[in-house]
């Protein structure tokens, strides 16, 4: 017998990690999980929102998707599109936990959360919060940190100080455990390349939680 959370996740792969992220969907979910066990929230709540997210960017064009990384684009040109995957995004898991008979109390919840989850520029509540640090977390693990030292072709110095810097501000993470974990995987990620080891050898004391 599947979980929901299970039946969530396989009605949600086909629109996942399509913003040339492989392993988005499956790293933030780990994340949630961890940021559940360690600071709290409703998984009712936080487990289906991070699973479904970013299904948005399905419903997007490639030249549409990738509007965020052009350096030509303009910042409405990039608020455009983030707009449009937050609103595919919603009704896409509008459609998927109505499909699953998922109780309203939690869909309308969860759909507010994806309704803004990246252009918000204040926390709505804790489920939200860790939600949006589980999506912000994915930029420290060896997936996502990876991803950009190959897309941005930054050095992998450069990449860990700009990320170090980001930690404090206080609209960056809405956890003081997201901000720990985010320096845990940060220090794996140097020992990584410090000794030239391929990203992802280490694991941060944080990992080891995915269960997908
Ligand atoms: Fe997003
Ligand atoms: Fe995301």
């Amino acid at each position: 017998m599947k979980t929901t959370y299970e039946q969530i996740w396989e009605a949600a792969l086909p629109f996942q990690d399509k913003r040339d992220d492989a392993g988005h969907a499956a790293v933030t979910y780990g994340f949630a999980q961890k940021l559940v066990s360690l600071a709290g929230g409703e998984p009712q709540v936080i487990f289906p929102a991070i699973i479904l997210h970013d299904t948005g960017w399905s419903r997007l064009t490639r030249e549409e998707r990738f509007v965020i990384f052009s350096p030509t684009a303009t910042r409405d040109d990039e608020l455009a599109v983030r707009y449009r995957h937050q609103e595919e995004g919603v009704a896409i898991a509008r459609k998927i936990l109505g499909d699953l008979a998922y109780p309203e109390e939690w869909t309308s919840e969860i759909l507010e959360i994806i309704s803004q989850h990246d252009t918000r520029d204040h926390f709505i509540s804790h489920n939200e919060g860790i939600v949006r640090d589980a999506d912000k977390l994915w930029r420290f693990s060896d997936v996502g940190f990876g991803a950009d030292v190959e897309r941005f072709e930054y050095e992998p110095d450069f990449l860990h100080d700009k990320l170090v810097g980001q930690i404090p501000s206080p609209m960056f993470f809405y956890s003081p455990t997201s901000r720990e974990l985010a320096l845990e995987e940060l220090a794996a990620r140097k020992r990584e390349y410090a000794a030239g080891m391929p990203v992802g050898t280490i694991e941060a004391s944080s990992a080891g939680v995915m269960s997908k």
